[in-house]
C-alpha cells in the first residue's frame, strides 16, 4: 500500500471560484486522491483558503465586515460548496490558522538563522487617512506620459508605461480617493532565493518526469531576463501573519506581516496539521507525512495547480524549504493546468462572466459538471465551455452511453427475470471477449489515472462503457430470452456485474452516479477489479438489485439557450 500526498492549490478567500478555476486544481485533485483511494492506497489530500494578502482585505471592507469575520464566513462557503462538488479532502484549513502562524513564522527564523534574510529599506506610498502603506496599484493618479488621469501605481493602462507610484500626477488611494498621501521609509524582509539558485536547478533538473508545462515554466523563471530575484516576504498590512523570527519578536519589523505568497504554501503543511488537531490525531500523525526525518520518505507527493502559479511551487516555495535546511518532504510531481476559456472569451470574476462554482450547482448535479470539466481538462493547451459542448457530452456520454446502459440491463432484467441476479446458463464465448477487452481497457486506464493524463483517462471510461452497450447489442438478451432463455440469463448476470465494476470504476469522475448504481447493485464493496473475470462474478445468482432513478437526464435546447443567456456576464 503506497502513501500518497496530494495538495491542491488553496483558493483565495475573495469570492466564489468559477468553473475555470476548479478545473485547474481542486478538481483533478480530487479526481486522483478517489483513484488512489479506490485502489487501496493511503491517501492525505489537504486543501485550504488563502487568507491574506490585499484582496482579501479590501473584500473584507466591501462586504462592511471585519476582515477575521469575513474570511471566517468566505471559509464556510467554500467548504460548503467545495462538499456540494464532492470534493473529497482529509481537510479543508485555512491559512490564517494558528498552526500556519506558528509554521510560517518558524520557516522565517530558520531561513534567517541560515544567512537567507536580508533587509531592505525602500520608500513607499503611506495614506494618512487610510492610516497604511498602499501597494502600488492601490495608488491611481494621472499618468506623466500621456496625461491619462487614471494610471495605476505600476502601470498606465492607457499608454501601457510602467511607472512608479510617485511618478503619478496628484496620486490618491484607490481605497478611500484620498490625496493625503506621503513617502515614507520603510524596512523589509527579503528570501535570498538568488544564492539557492544551484540547489533549485538541480533539484529542477532531477524531475525529468514532470508535464513539459512545469518544467518550461520553472525553467524560464530560472533564466530568462534578471532570472531568479531575491523577493520581498513581509509587507505593511494588518492582515496576516505577524513576523517573527520563530517564536521571538524581529527587531524593526513590528507591525508588519508576511507576504501572503510566503505563508500560502507553507498552508500545505499547517492544513495537514489542522487535520491532525480536529481528528483527535498527534504531531507525529501529520508529521509522517511531511518529515523526511519522521516516516515520510516513503511518501510520494503530488501538487495540483494553474500555470500561473507553477512559479511559486517550483522556486519560491522550493526556496524556503531547502533553505530551511530541515528534512521536510520535497513535492515528487506537479501536475499544473492551462486555463479554461468561456463562450468565446475569458470567465471573469470581476464581470461575472461564466459560471461560477454555486451557480453551476444550483443547475445541475455535480457529476454533470465533474465530467465535463476533467473530460475537457486543459492539459495540452487552453480549452473551451460552450454551452453545445456541454449539452452534447452531458447528453451523448453520461445520458446514452452509461445512464442508457445501466437503466437498459436493470428494466429488462426486472421485468423478464425478476429483481434478484439470474442463475442460469455459463458465460461464454462473447462474455469471454468482453472480459478480455475490458481486461485491457481497465489496464490502460490504470496507467492514464496514474499519470494523471485526466483527458484520455476519461475518454478509456468512456470507452469501458462504450463496450458494454456493444455487448448488449450483440448478445441480444431480449432475443436470446425467446429460443434459449438461460443464455440470455448469463448475459444479463454478466451484465448486472458490470454495472457494479462501471461503479467502482466511475467514482473518482462522477462519486454521486457511483454510490447510486452501487447502491442499485445491493452491494457495498468497492474492491478495485484487478481481477476481471472475478470481479464480474461477484454478484451471485439470487443477490437482489433494484432499478435505480434515471442516473442522468438530459439538457434540452431550451436550457441551453437560457443558460447561455443567464451566464454571459452581468454579475458585479
Ligand atoms: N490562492 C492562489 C491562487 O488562487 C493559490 C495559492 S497556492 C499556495 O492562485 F501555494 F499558495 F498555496
Ligand atoms: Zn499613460
Amino acid at each position: 500500500m503506497a502513501r500518497i500526498l496530494i495538495t491542491s492549490a488553496i483558493p483565495y478567500i475573495n469570492g466564489i471560484k468559477h468553473l475555470g478555476n476548479l478545473v485547474g486544481s481542486q478538481l483533478p485533485a480530487d479526481l486522483f486522491a478517489r483513484y488512489k483511494r479506490g485502489r487501496g492506497d493511503e491517501v492525505m489530500f489537504i486543501c485550504a483558503t488563502d487568507e491574506h494578502g490585499t484582496p482579501a482585505e479590501l473584500a473584507a471592507a466591501k462586504a462592511g465586515k471585519p476582515v477575521a469575520e469575513y474570511c471566517a464566513e468566505m471559509h464556510d462557503v467554500q467548504a460548503e460548496i467545495a462538499k456540494g462538488f464532492r470534493l473529497s479532502f482529509d481537510h479543508f484549513g485555512r491559512s490564517s490558522s494558528q498552526r500556519n502562524h506558528k509554521l510560517t513564522q518558524a520557516f522565517a527564523g530558520k531561513l534567517a538563522e541560515n544567512g537567507l534574510i536580508r533587509e531592505v529599506s525602500e520608500k513607499m506610498i503611506y495614506s494618512i487617512d487610510d492610516g497604511r502603506f498602499l501597494p502600488d496599484r492601490y495608488v491611481e493618479g494621472t499618468c506623466p506620459n500621456c496625461g491619462y488621469d487614471s494610471a495605476r501605481g505600476d502601470q498606465c493602462d492607457n499608454c501601457t508605461k510602467q511607472l512608479d507610484p510617485t511618478d503619478l500626477i496628484n496620486p490618491r488611494s484607490t481605497i478611500s480617493g484620498s490625496t493625503n498621501l506621503e513617502e515614507r521609509e520603510t524596512k523589509h524582509l527579503y528570501l535570498m532565493q538568488r544564492s539557492l539558485k544551484d540547489k533549485l536547478e538541480a533539484w529542477i533538473d532531477s524531475k525529468t518526469d514532470w508535464p513539459v508545462l512545469t518544467t518550461s515554466i520553472a525553467k524560464k523563471w530560472l533564466h530568462d531576463g534578471d532570472g531568479l530575484q531575491d523577493r520581498g516576504i513581509t509587507r505593511d498590512l494588518h492582515w496576516g501573519i505577524p513576523v517573527k523570527k520563530g517564536d521571538q519578536p524581529w527587531p524593526g519589523m513590528e507591525g508588519k506581516v508576511f507576504y501572503v505568497w510566503f505563508d500560502a504554501p507553507i498552508e500545505y503543511i499547517a492544513g495537514t496539521a489542522e487535520w491532525a488537531d480536529a481528528n483527535g490525531k498527534t504531531d507525529a500523525d501529520w508529521e509522517r507525512w511531511w518529515r523526511t526525518d519522521k516516516g515520510a520518505a516513503d511518501v510520494t507527493y503530488y501538487q495540483f495547480m494553474g500555470k500561473d502559479n507553477v512559479p511559486f511551487h517550483t522556486l519560491s516555495f522550493p526556496a524556503t524549504i531547502l533553505g530551511s535546511g530541515e528534512p521536510w518532504k520535497m513535492v515528487d510531481y506537479l501536475k499544473s493546468f492551462n486555463y479554461l476559456n468561456y463562450d468565446g472569451g475569458q470567465f471573469s470574476t470581476s464581470r461575472g462572466r461564466g459560471v461560477f462554482m454555486d451557480q453551476a450547482l444550483s443547475i445541475l448535479p455535480s457529476d454533470y459538471w465533474r465530467w465535463w470539466l476533467l473530460s475537457h481538462a486543459p492539459e495540452s493547451s487552453d480549452a473551451e465551455f460552450t454551452w453545445e459542448n456541454f449539452q452534447a457530452s452531458v447528453n451523448k456520454d453520461l445520458a446514452d452511453v452509461l445512464g442508457n446502459f445501466v437503466s437498459r440491463v436493470t428494466k429488462f432484467a426486472k421485468s423478464k427475470l425478476g429483481e434478484v441476479v439470474p442463475a442460469g446458463g455459463e458465460y461464454g464465448r462473447e462474455e469471454a471477449a468482453l472480459i478480455a477487452d475490458l481486461g485491457a481497457r481497465i489496464r490502460e486506464y490504470e496507467a492514464l489515472m496514474d499519470a494523471i493524463e485526466v483527458r484520455k483517462a476519461a475518454a478509456e471510461l468512456r470507452a469501458i462503457w462504450v463496450i458494454g452497450n456493444e455487448y448488449l447489442q450483440a448478445a441480444a438478451p431480449w432475443s436470446a430470452i425467446k429460443t434459449d432463455p438461460a443464455r440470455a440469463e448469463a448475459m444479463i448476470r454478466l451484465s448486472l456485474n458490470l454495472i457494479r465494476v462501471y461503479a467502482i470504476l466511475s467514482r473518482p469522475f462522477i462519486p454521486d452516479a457511483a454510490q447510486a448504481m452501487m447502491e442499485a447493485m445491493g452491494s457495498s464493496d468497492w474492491t478495485w477489479p484487478s481481477d476481471v473475470p472475478e470481479a464480474l462474478r461477484a454478484l451471485e445468482p439470487g443477490h437482489a438489485f433494484t432499478v435505480p432513478e434515471n442516473l442522468f437526464r438530459k439538457i434540452t435546447d431550451e436550457e441551453r439557450a437560457d443558460w447561455q443567456q443567464r451566464f454571459a456576464g452581468k454579475r458585479d
